[in-house]
């Protein structure tokens, strides 16, 4: 059974009402000015410098005095959701159609909790614990920043967690290899030729090749993906004409693939660029296709989740996390160096990204312990056997 009082009392209301005011203010997508500044200013309360590094948000920080020895990341994700928040807290978000609808607030003031903790022990650490504030993880676009930015040298191995409102607090989901699954976004446009309704004889329907082209792509994960493998086609929006007798012009629509193998991904994208290509050509139109690639999948270390789990059991309950569709692009470090992600207990109201969700605050100790707990057992590892690939 866990212990209900992982910190000092004083530290957990700290972190509560961090929690509580970066709730108030969230912030999109590489807009995390405030954000930053804020985090900035609580890491220099609790006595911790701030790194230098070439990026526009998000921040840097580093605890311990050892030259030498190992440097473990710590990571967080720092921005919001455009969502109207549909809560009745008393610390909604002040700022209209922004939300912390992902919980990124609690991820903040936990990593802040845990930095005080570490602050606290900095003489006995055997290596330096570096804070990744993320700015820009709902676009994908941070991780991939912040490394280009050099935050990853000299770095061992990495940490990070996401709150998880399908877990009771108290109770984390650790699992080790694929946690989380590659997202590849996608936006179509199919062009014809516009003419009257009334005589399509006349010009080339966008519409109906459009419609074709959408129900053909389910054949991937039908047809071409292994039953026993995973992966989600998503068609999230469609467009095209304006009127009852018009045949437009254009016609287009966008979605996402998400799935847990490089062979799927691969496989998936070679597929949709046939279908849509050869369809369109099949009703004398055009595609332009534009493909974001986002993260590969969030993929765990065996050693440094086995490692982090086996601490983690001593002051909370440990559980297989069961895979997630959801994206994270914590995968990106996870690519560069081995690392450990994880789900914390975070047990409120509703889902991640819907507008009601309430992240409880009670998970903030037993996220910011494993914080500190993850950072002890990893340096303490790269001390004694030296670096992992
Ligand atoms: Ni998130």
């Amino acid at each position: 059974m866990a212990d209900p009082i992982l910190v000092e009392p004083e530290l957990n209301q700290y972190m509560i009402a961090q929690f509580k005011q970066f709730h108030q203010h969230p912030e999109l997508c590489s807009q995390e000015q405030w954000t930053s500044k804020t985090i900035t200013a609580e890491l220099k309360r609790l006595g911790i410098p701030i790194s230098s590094y070439p990026i526009k948000s998000g921040v840097i920080a580093e605890i311990g005095q050892s030259t030498a020895g190992p440097i473990i990341a710590l990571r967080a994700d720092i921005d919001a959701l455009p969502l109207q928040e549909e809560t009745d807290l008393s610390y909604q978000s002040k700022i209209p159609g922004v939300a912390h609808a992902c919980g990124h607030d609690f991820h903040i003031a936990a990593l802040l909790g845990a930095a005080k903790l570490l602050k606290d022990q900095e003489g006995q650490l055997s290596g330096r614990v570096r804070l990744i504030f993320e700015p820009g993880e709902e676009r994908h676009v941070g991780a991939k920043e912040m490394i280009q930015a050099g935050v990853l040298k000299g770095v061992s191995a990495i940490s990070g967690i996401h709150n998880m409102p399908t877990i009771p607090v108290g109770t984390v989901g650790m699992k080790v290899g694929k946690l989380m699954a590659s997202n590849d976004n996608f936006d179509v446009t199919i062009t014809g030729v516009g003419s009257h309704a009334a005589m399509p004889q006349t010009g080339r329907d966008p519409i109906v090749a459009t419609a074709n082209i959408i129900m053909t792509l389910q054949t991937i994960v039908s047809r071409n993906i292994s039953p026993s493998d995973r992966l989600v086609l998503t068609i999230g929006a469609i467009r095209g004409g304006q009127t009852n007798n018009v045949i437009p012009e254009t016609a287009g629509f966008k979605g996402t693939i998400r799935t847990f193998s490089a062979a799927d991904r691969a496989l998936a994208k070679k597929r949709f660029y046939e279908i849509v290509d050869s369809t369109a050509k099949a009703y004398g139109q055009t595609a332009a296709i534009t493909w974001d690639e986002g993260p590969a999948p969030v993929d765990n270390s065996k050693i440094m989740t086995d490692l982090i789990a086996e601490e983690a059991h001593k002051f909370m309950t440990v559980i297989p996390a069961i895979p997630s569709n959801a994206d994270d692009d914590f995968a990106e470090y996870e690519q560069l160096v081995p690392g450990c992600y994880a789900f914390m207990g975070s047990k409120g109201q509703a889902n991640l990204h819907h507008p009601d969700f309430i992240a409880n605050p009670d998970g903030l100790q037993y996220a910011a312990k494993f914080h500190e707990q993850a950072a002890l057992t990893l340096l303490n590892y790269f001390n004694q056997k030296g670096k992992v690939d």
